[in-house]
């Protein structure tokens, strides 16, 4: 079963929105980062962006029975999503919180999380090599 990694808001435009904070890679850079590694680890990935809230609830719910485990990067719906929360607790594999600048860091808004209420780790401020780190971890979760 492949491992979703699920994409939010305005990550359409990484490499190209706030490169100081996001770095200059794009999505489809990270997608075939993500892929390369994941034919190494013996890993299928399903690498999927969205804008809307409802979609990612959507594939959410899809991975049930039909994915191993999600890497999520949330981005601004990390701080505000209920309803992400609630379809990755109906999930029953492991999540992983990705965020590729450190939000910690920055605007106060952006310390909390829904989404680490259920995820089993968290990535934040190492750049898009987070995505890396984060299938790495999620290739030791489901071989357990
Ligand atoms: C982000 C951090 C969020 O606060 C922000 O809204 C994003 C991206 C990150 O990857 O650093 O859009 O999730």
């Amino acid at each position: 079963k492949p491992v979703f990694v699920l994409n939010g808001p305005n990550l359409n435009l990484l490499g190209l929105r706030q490169p100081e904070i996001y770095g200059r890679e794009t999505l489809d850079d990270v997608a075939e980062a993500c892929s390369t590694l994941a034919e190494e680890l013996g890993l299928a990935v399903r690498f999927l962006q969205s804008n809307h809230e409802g979609a990612l609830v959507d594939w959410i719910h899809q991975a049930r029975g039909e994915a191993s485990g999600i890497i999520i990067n949330p981005a601004a719906y990390t701080h505000t999503s209920v309803a992400i929360l609630d379809a990755l607790n109906a999930f029953e594999g492991p999540v992983l919180e990705v965020h590729i600048s450190n939000v910690h860091r920055r605007e106060a808004f952006r310390h909390h999380s829904y989404v680490s209420l259920r995820a089993e780790g968290v990535i934040a401020g190492f750049g898009t090599e987070g995505y890396a780190l984060a299938l790495r971890r999620m290739k030791t979760l489901v071989s357990k």
